[in-house]
C-alpha cells in the first residue's frame, strides 16, 4: 500500500473520479472474502445501495428512528445495570447492540432470533474480520466461519419469513434491487459497518469525558442535558426525558456532539483504501508530484493524519471538544473540515454517519444523565491533586462526573477489577496519563477498540 499523508494528496484521494482513483477494487477483499459478495454481482449495485442507505439515514428522518433507539437503550440500561463496578464496554455494548439491530433490521427479526447468540456471533465475526480478508485460508479460521454462518442463516430465515418488509434494511434491499440470495450477505455488511464502529466510538466518547482533566467538558455537557426524572417518576416523565435527549442527539452544534467528534477523531481507523485506476500524478505539499501506477493500492490513515498539526493545529493530540472550529462538524466530513475523515470522504463517505453520530450522543447522554459514572483507576499517581485518598492497595474512583455534579473528589473502591492502568501508564492521544485502556493499534479497519477492560462505577441517579 502507498500511504498518503500530504494534505493535498489526501484531498485527491477522496475527490478524484473513479476512473482515476477507485473504491470498488480496493474494498473487494472485504466485500468478497469477508461478506461473501461476488464482485461481478455486487459492484454494479454498489452505487445504488450507497445512495439508498444515505437517503434512508438522512438527518431529516432521524428524529423518528432515534425515538425508538432511545426507548430501547433505556430498557437495556435499566434492566441490567444496578449500582456497582462494571466494564464500561459491556454497558456500551448493551446499550448499542440491540437498539441498533432493532432500528436497522426491525422487531420481527429481533423477536425471531436469540439475540444473545446473535451478539456472541457478531463479536466473534468482528474480531476475526481483518484476518478473514487476508489470503489465510478460511479453513484455518473456524470461529470466524462459524460466526458468519450463524449470522447469515439468521438473515436467510428472516428473508424467507419476510421479517424485513417495511424495515430499513428491507427498503434498502428492495430499492437497490439486491437479489434475494445476496440479501443476507449485504445485511451482514451493513450490520458490521454499523456496530463495529459505533460501539467503540460510544465507548471512547464516554471514557474521555471521565478523565479528570476533561472535567470541565463533562460539567458543560451535564449542564446542557435536560434534567432527568427521579427513578419513581411516572412513565410519561421518563418518555418526555427521552424525547428531550433525542433533541440533544440531533443538535450537531451541542457540546456533546463536539465531544463525540473529538473521540472519533482521536480513535479513528488506521486505514481507508482506494486503488489507482490509471497512472496518475498527485500533488504533494511542496509542489512536487507523486507518481502512482495503475493498480497500486492507495491508503490514507485517519488515525495518523488526525494527529497532523498541518491539519489540526499544534494541540492535535489533545481531546478538546472546545477546539475552535469544531462546529464545522455540521459540514460533510472531508480534509480541512476540523472533524476530519474518520467517516471517509468524497462520494464514498460513510452513509450512516449522521445516524451514527446522533446515536452515540444519545447513548452517552442517556448514560450520564441517568447514572453517576466514575472511572475506577488502580493508579492515580498521574492524576495530581485528584489523587487524594488512600495510597494503599485497592482501586479508587477518579474524581469524575460526580465532581462535575459537585460530588466528592475521590473515594475508595473495592479493587477487584483489572483496569487499564494496571498494565501500563503509557499515554495515548487524548489520554496523556494512560488512565484509559490503550487503543488496539494492530487492527487497522474501523474505529479502534480498547485493548483491555475499562472499569467504571455506576450509581443510578434517575
Ligand atoms: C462511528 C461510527 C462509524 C464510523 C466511524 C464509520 C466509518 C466508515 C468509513 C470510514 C467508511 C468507508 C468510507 C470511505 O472509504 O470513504 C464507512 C462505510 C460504510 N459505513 Fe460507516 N461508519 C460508522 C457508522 C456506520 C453506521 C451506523 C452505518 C449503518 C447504519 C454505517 C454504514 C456504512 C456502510 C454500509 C458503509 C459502506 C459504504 C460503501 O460500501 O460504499 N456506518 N463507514
Amino acid at each position: 500500500m502507498t500511504f498518503l499523508f500530504s494534505p493535498p494528496t489526501i484531498q485527491h484521494f477522496f475527490l478524484e473520479p473513479d476512473d482515476l482513483i477507485a473504491f470498488g477494487p480496493a474494498i473487494q477483499p472485504f466485500t468478497q472474502r469477508v461478506f461473501g459478495l461476488p464482485p461481478e454481482r455486487f459492484l454494479p449495485k454498489h452505487s445504488a445501495m450507497l445512495a439508498t442507505l444515505r437517503g434512508l439515514l438522512a438527518p431529516s428522518g432521524l428524529d423518528r428512528r432515534l425515538q425508538d433507539v432511545a426507548a430501547a437503550m433505556q430498557l437495556h440500561l435499566h434492566a441490567r445495570w444496578a449500582d456497582g463496578e462494571v466494564s464500561l464496554m459491556e454497558v456500551v455494548q448493551d446499550m448499542v447492540f440491540e437498539p441498533t439491530v432493532a432500528t436497522l433490521f426491525g422487531a420481527r427479526f429481533c423477536g425471531r432470533h436469540k439475540l444473545t447468540a446473535l451478539r456472541d456471533a457478531f463479536f466473534k465475526f468482528e474480531s476475526g474480520f481483518e484476518l478473514a480478508a487476508s489470503p489465510l485460508p478460511h479453513l484455518l479460521q473456524r470461529s470466524f466461519c462459524a460466526a458468519r454462518s450463524h449470522l447469515l442463516s439468521a438473515f436467510r430465515v428472516s428473508v424467507v419469513e419476510r421479517d424485513f418488509e417495511g424495515e430499513l434494511i428491507g427498503d434498502l434491499i428492495k430499492q437497490s434491487a439486491i437479489e434475494p440470495d445476496l440479501a443476507p450477505n449485504v445485511m451482514l455488511a451493513v450490520l458490521w459497518a454499523a456496530l463495529s464502529n459505533s460501539i467503540p466510538a460510544a465507548f471512547w466518547s464516554t471514557a474521555f469525558l471521565l478523565l479528570p482533566q476533561h472535567r470541565s467538558h463533562l460539567a458543560l455537557i451535564l449542564k446542557s442535558l435536560p434534567s432527568a426524572p427521579p427513578p419513581d417518576a411516572p412513565p410519561s416523565q421518563a418518555s418526555e426525558h427521552l424525547a428531550s435527549l433525542v433533541q440533544v442527539a440531533l443538535d450537531r452544534r451541542g457540546p456533546l456532539a463536539a465531544a463525540v467528534a473529538e473521540a472519533v477523531r482521536l480513535r479513528s481507523p488506521g486505514v481507508d483504501l482506494r486503488a489507482a485506476a490509471a497512472d496518475a500524478r498527485l500533488p504533494l505539499c511542496d509542489g512536487r508530484l507523486l507518481a502512482v501506477k495503475k493498480g497500486q493500492l492507495l491508503a490514507v490513515s485517519p488515525h495518523e493524519s488526525h494527529l497532523d498539526e498541518r491539519l489540526f493545529g499544534p494541540r492535535a493530540h489533545e481531546f478538546d471538544p472546545g477546539r475552535p472550529g469544531l462546529a464545522a462538524v455540521v459540514g460533510v466530513a472531508g480534509v480541512g473540515g476540523i472533524a476530519g475523515f474518520a467517516f471517509g470522504g468524497g462520494r464514498y463517505r460513510c452513509p450512516g454517519r449522521f445516524f451514527a453520530e446522533a446515536q452515540i450522543v444519545l447513548a452517552v447522554a442517556l448514560l450520564l444523565s441517568r447514572y453517576d459514572v466514575r472511572l475506577v483507576s488502580k493508579d492515580l499517581r498521574t492524576t495530581g491533586p485528584l489523587a487524594a485518598g488512600s495510597s494503599g492497595p485497592g482501586t479508587k474512583e477518579v474524581a469524575l462526573s460526580g465532581d462535575a455534579r459537585g460530588g466528592p473528589s475521590a473515594k475508595i473502591g473495592t479493587g477487584h477489577h483489572r483496569s487499564s492502568c494496571e498494565s501500563s501508564n503509557q499515554g495515548s492521544p487524548g489520554d496523556p496519563n494512560g488512565l484509559l485502556p490503550q487503543p488496539e493499534l494492530r487492527r487497522q479497519v474501523g474505529i479502534r477498540w480498547p485493548k483491555e477492560e475499562c472499569i467504571v462505577s455506576v450509581r443510578r441517579i434517575s
